[in-house]
Protein backbone atom coordinates (compact mmCIF):
# COMPACT_ATOMS: atom_id res chain seq x y z
CA UNK A 1 0.00 0.00 0.00
CA UNK A 2 1.49 3.35 -0.63
CA UNK A 3 0.65 6.20 0.92
CA UNK A 4 0.59 9.59 -0.68
CA UNK A 5 0.47 12.49 2.15
CA UNK A 6 -0.31 15.86 1.08
CA UNK A 7 -1.10 18.89 2.28
CA UNK A 8 -5.02 20.16 1.83
CA UNK A 9 -7.84 18.84 -0.43
CA UNK A 10 -6.82 20.58 -3.48
CA UNK A 11 -3.77 19.08 -3.58
CA UNK A 12 -5.09 15.54 -3.11
CA UNK A 13 -7.67 16.31 -5.86
CA UNK A 14 -4.68 17.21 -8.05
CA UNK A 15 -2.96 14.46 -7.35
CA UNK A 16 -5.77 11.66 -8.20
CA UNK A 17 -6.31 13.55 -11.27
CA UNK A 18 -2.91 12.88 -12.33
CA UNK A 19 -2.73 9.55 -11.72
CA UNK A 20 -6.48 8.90 -13.37
CA UNK A 21 -5.52 11.11 -16.31
CA UNK A 22 -2.13 9.31 -16.85
CA UNK A 23 -3.93 6.16 -16.52
CA UNK A 24 -6.85 7.08 -19.58
CA UNK A 25 -3.98 8.68 -21.83
CA UNK A 26 -2.30 5.47 -21.53
CA UNK A 27 -5.12 3.34 -21.98
CA UNK A 28 -8.60 4.73 -24.06
CA UNK A 29 -10.52 2.56 -23.32
CA UNK A 30 -10.04 2.12 -20.05
CA UNK A 31 -12.92 0.83 -17.57
CA UNK A 32 -12.75 2.76 -14.55
CA UNK A 33 -14.56 2.46 -10.89
CA UNK A 34 -16.24 5.64 -9.54
CA UNK A 35 -17.52 6.77 -5.90
CA UNK A 36 -19.93 9.54 -5.18
CA UNK A 37 -19.65 11.47 -1.62
CA UNK A 38 -18.25 14.52 -0.93
CA UNK A 39 -13.89 13.18 -1.62
CA UNK A 40 -14.06 12.85 -4.95
CA UNK A 41 -15.73 15.88 -5.66
CA UNK A 42 -12.52 17.78 -6.28
CA UNK A 43 -10.96 14.94 -8.24
CA UNK A 44 -14.19 15.18 -10.66
CA UNK A 45 -13.56 19.07 -10.94
CA UNK A 46 -10.15 18.10 -11.96
CA UNK A 47 -11.05 16.23 -14.41
CA UNK A 48 -13.34 18.32 -16.16
CA UNK A 49 -10.81 21.50 -16.32
CA UNK A 50 -8.51 18.78 -17.67
CA UNK A 51 -10.79 17.58 -20.24
CA UNK A 52 -12.13 20.79 -21.13
CA UNK A 53 -8.18 21.56 -21.68
CA UNK A 54 -8.13 19.12 -24.42
CA UNK A 55 -5.72 17.48 -22.24
CA UNK A 56 -7.87 13.80 -22.25
CA UNK A 57 -10.98 12.36 -23.73
CA UNK A 58 -13.15 9.71 -21.88
CA UNK A 59 -14.85 8.81 -25.09
CA UNK A 60 -13.34 5.26 -24.81
CA UNK A 61 -13.81 5.08 -21.10
CA UNK A 62 -16.00 2.52 -19.29
CA UNK A 63 -17.25 3.46 -16.17
CA UNK A 64 -18.73 1.17 -13.18
CA UNK A 65 -19.92 3.22 -10.20
CA UNK A 66 -19.29 1.67 -6.81
CA UNK A 67 -22.98 2.30 -5.59
CA UNK A 68 -26.62 3.74 -5.52
CA UNK A 69 -29.46 4.01 -3.12
CA UNK A 70 -32.47 1.44 -3.15
CA UNK A 71 -36.26 3.00 -3.96
CA UNK A 72 -35.02 6.76 -4.92
CA UNK A 73 -36.06 7.91 -7.78
CA UNK A 74 -32.93 8.35 -10.55
CA UNK A 75 -34.15 12.25 -11.30
CA UNK A 76 -33.68 12.80 -7.64
CA UNK A 77 -31.12 15.35 -6.88
CA UNK A 78 -29.81 13.00 -3.55
CA UNK A 79 -29.44 9.74 -6.68
CA UNK A 80 -25.58 8.20 -7.18
CA UNK A 81 -27.06 8.90 -10.64
CA UNK A 82 -27.86 12.25 -10.59
CA UNK A 83 -24.59 13.40 -8.42
CA UNK A 84 -22.13 11.56 -11.14
CA UNK A 85 -24.19 13.06 -14.27
CA UNK A 86 -24.20 16.83 -12.23
CA UNK A 87 -20.51 16.44 -11.21
CA UNK A 88 -18.66 14.40 -14.17
CA UNK A 89 -20.35 12.85 -16.75
CA UNK A 90 -22.72 16.06 -17.93
CA UNK A 91 -19.25 18.05 -18.34
CA UNK A 92 -17.04 15.20 -20.55
CA UNK A 93 -17.06 12.93 -23.59
CA UNK A 94 -17.84 9.68 -21.83
CA UNK A 95 -20.58 7.92 -24.24
CA UNK A 96 -23.98 7.17 -21.67
CA UNK A 97 -24.39 3.60 -22.89
CA UNK A 98 -20.77 2.95 -21.73
CA UNK A 99 -21.76 4.58 -18.07
CA UNK A 100 -22.88 2.19 -15.17
CA UNK A 101 -24.40 2.94 -12.20
CA UNK A 102 -26.25 -0.26 -10.52
CA UNK A 103 -30.76 0.25 -10.43
CA UNK A 104 -31.83 0.41 -7.41
CA UNK A 105 -35.47 0.97 -8.65
CA UNK A 106 -35.83 -2.43 -10.14
CA UNK A 107 -38.21 -5.22 -8.68
CA UNK A 108 -36.00 -7.87 -9.06
CA UNK A 109 -32.63 -6.29 -6.70
CA UNK A 110 -30.77 -10.03 -7.12
CA UNK A 111 -31.09 -9.88 -10.69
CA UNK A 112 -29.87 -6.38 -11.04
CA UNK A 113 -26.37 -7.34 -8.61
CA UNK A 114 -25.88 -10.77 -10.39
CA UNK A 115 -26.16 -8.32 -14.15
CA UNK A 116 -23.50 -5.95 -12.34
CA UNK A 117 -21.63 -8.07 -11.35
CA UNK A 118 -21.51 -9.73 -14.81
CA UNK A 119 -21.24 -6.85 -16.91
CA UNK A 120 -18.43 -5.98 -14.99
CA UNK A 121 -16.81 -9.63 -15.68
CA UNK A 122 -17.37 -9.15 -19.30
CA UNK A 123 -15.36 -5.36 -19.41
CA UNK A 124 -12.24 -7.49 -18.55
CA UNK A 125 -12.74 -6.48 -14.95
CA UNK A 126 -11.97 -2.85 -13.61
CA UNK A 127 -8.86 -1.29 -14.50
CA UNK A 128 -8.41 1.70 -11.62
CA UNK A 129 -11.13 1.60 -8.90
CA UNK A 130 -11.77 5.00 -6.63
CA UNK A 131 -12.50 4.87 -3.18
CA UNK A 132 -13.31 7.13 -0.20
CA UNK A 133 -13.92 5.43 3.19
CA UNK A 134 -16.45 5.87 5.63
CA UNK A 135 -15.85 6.53 9.26
CA UNK A 136 -16.80 3.05 10.17
CA UNK A 137 -14.24 2.03 7.51
CA UNK A 138 -16.93 1.21 5.11
CA UNK A 139 -16.09 1.07 1.67
CA UNK A 140 -18.83 1.64 -0.96
CA UNK A 141 -21.50 0.40 1.33
CA UNK A 142 -20.19 -2.44 2.53
CA UNK A 143 -20.54 -1.95 6.33
CA UNK A 144 -18.53 -3.49 9.43
CA UNK A 145 -19.38 -7.06 9.66
CA UNK A 146 -19.57 -7.89 5.31
CA UNK A 147 -17.59 -10.67 3.72
CA UNK A 148 -14.35 -10.04 2.40
CA UNK A 149 -15.81 -12.16 0.03
CA UNK A 150 -18.75 -10.47 -1.05
CA UNK A 151 -20.01 -9.40 -4.71
CA UNK A 152 -22.44 -7.32 -5.63
CA UNK A 153 -25.52 -7.16 -3.24
CA UNK A 154 -28.27 -5.13 -1.51
CA UNK A 155 -27.12 -3.83 2.24
CA UNK A 156 -29.19 -2.32 4.91
CA UNK A 157 -27.17 0.96 5.52
CA UNK A 158 -25.59 1.46 9.17
CA UNK A 159 -27.39 4.21 11.34
CA UNK A 160 -23.80 5.88 11.49
CA UNK A 161 -23.79 6.13 7.61
CA UNK A 162 -27.23 7.13 7.17
CA UNK A 163 -26.26 9.94 9.89
CA UNK A 164 -23.42 10.93 7.94
CA UNK A 165 -25.25 10.98 4.82
CA UNK A 166 -27.91 12.81 6.07
CA UNK A 167 -25.98 16.00 5.02
CA UNK A 168 -27.36 15.25 1.62
CA UNK A 169 -30.91 15.55 2.61
CA UNK A 170 -33.57 17.79 4.50
CA UNK A 171 -33.55 15.22 7.25
CA UNK A 172 -32.20 12.00 8.50
CA UNK A 173 -35.30 10.13 7.89
CA UNK A 174 -35.55 10.90 4.32
CA UNK A 175 -32.31 8.66 4.08
CA UNK A 176 -32.90 5.38 2.44
CA UNK A 177 -32.20 2.65 4.61
CA UNK A 178 -31.24 0.17 1.60
CA UNK A 179 -28.49 0.27 -1.17
CA UNK A 180 -26.94 -1.85 -3.70
CA UNK A 181 -23.37 -2.16 -3.31
CA UNK A 182 -20.14 -3.85 -5.22
CA UNK A 183 -19.19 -6.61 -2.92
CA UNK A 184 -15.51 -6.42 -1.21
CA UNK A 185 -14.50 -9.48 -3.64
CA UNK A 186 -15.41 -7.23 -6.50
CA UNK A 187 -13.58 -4.14 -5.35
CA UNK A 188 -10.39 -6.20 -4.61
CA UNK A 189 -10.71 -7.94 -8.08
CA UNK A 190 -9.90 -3.95 -9.60
CA UNK A 191 -6.24 -4.17 -11.21
CA UNK A 192 -5.60 -1.04 -9.53
CA UNK A 193 -7.46 1.24 -6.21
CA UNK A 194 -7.09 4.81 -5.27
CA UNK A 195 -8.18 5.33 -2.05
CA UNK A 196 -8.82 9.44 -0.93
CA UNK A 197 -9.12 10.35 2.47
CA UNK A 198 -9.64 13.46 3.64
CA UNK A 199 -11.18 15.60 6.70
CA UNK A 200 -10.85 15.65 10.03
CA UNK A 201 -13.80 13.18 10.46
CA UNK A 202 -11.91 10.23 9.49
CA UNK A 203 -9.34 10.06 11.92
CA UNK A 204 -10.25 6.65 13.49
CA UNK A 205 -10.56 5.32 10.26
CA UNK A 206 -7.43 6.37 9.55
CA UNK A 207 -5.39 5.36 12.46
CA UNK A 208 -7.54 1.79 11.94
CA UNK A 209 -6.37 1.44 8.51
CA UNK A 210 -2.51 2.17 9.07
CA UNK A 211 -2.74 -0.07 12.17
CA UNK A 212 -2.27 -2.73 9.46
CA UNK A 213 -4.96 -5.43 11.22
CA UNK A 214 -7.08 -6.98 8.54
CA UNK A 215 -10.58 -7.86 9.48
CA UNK A 216 -14.62 -7.68 8.61
CA UNK A 217 -15.28 -5.43 11.07
CA UNK A 218 -13.63 -2.89 9.50
CA UNK A 219 -13.97 -3.24 5.63
CA UNK A 220 -11.03 -1.25 4.78
CA UNK A 221 -8.80 -3.24 6.33
CA UNK A 222 -8.70 -5.31 3.27
CA UNK A 223 -6.63 -3.21 0.96
CA UNK A 224 -3.53 -4.39 3.01
CA UNK A 225 -4.27 -7.40 0.82
CA UNK A 226 -4.43 -5.74 -2.73
CA UNK A 227 -1.30 -6.22 -4.74
CA UNK A 228 -1.89 -2.33 -6.26
CA UNK A 229 -3.49 0.23 -3.73
CA UNK A 230 -2.49 4.21 -3.48
CA UNK A 231 -3.86 6.16 -0.85
CA UNK A 232 -3.68 9.59 -0.79
CA UNK A 233 -4.47 11.04 2.35
CA UNK A 234 -4.80 14.86 3.52
CA UNK A 235 -6.20 15.35 7.28
CA UNK A 236 -7.97 18.75 6.42
C1 LIG B 1 -19.70 6.41 -2.23
C2 LIG B 1 -19.22 5.37 -1.36
C3 LIG B 1 -18.90 5.62 0.09
C4 LIG B 1 -18.10 6.89 0.34
C5 LIG B 1 -17.84 7.07 1.84
C6 LIG B 1 -17.12 8.37 2.14
O1 LIG B 1 -19.95 5.90 -3.53
O2 LIG B 1 -19.10 4.29 -1.81
O3 LIG B 1 -18.21 4.51 0.59
O4 LIG B 1 -16.89 6.82 -0.36
O5 LIG B 1 -19.04 7.04 2.53
O6 LIG B 1 -17.96 9.43 1.82
P1 LIG B 1 -17.44 10.94 1.83
O7 LIG B 1 -16.49 11.07 0.70
O8 LIG B 1 -18.68 11.75 1.62
O9 LIG B 1 -16.80 11.16 3.16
Amino acid sequence: MKWIDVLNYKELSEEAAKIIKERINNSPNLTIGLATGSTPIGLYEELIKAYKHGELSFSGVTSYNLDEYIGIDINSPQSYYQFMFQNLFNHVDIQKEKVHIPNGNTTDLQVECAQYEKLIKNSGGIDIQVLGIGNNGHIAFNEPGTSFDAKTHVVKLDDSTIAANARFFNNKDEVPVQAITMGIGTIMKSKEILLLISGKGKQEAIEKLKSGVVTEDFPASILHKHPNVTVIITNN
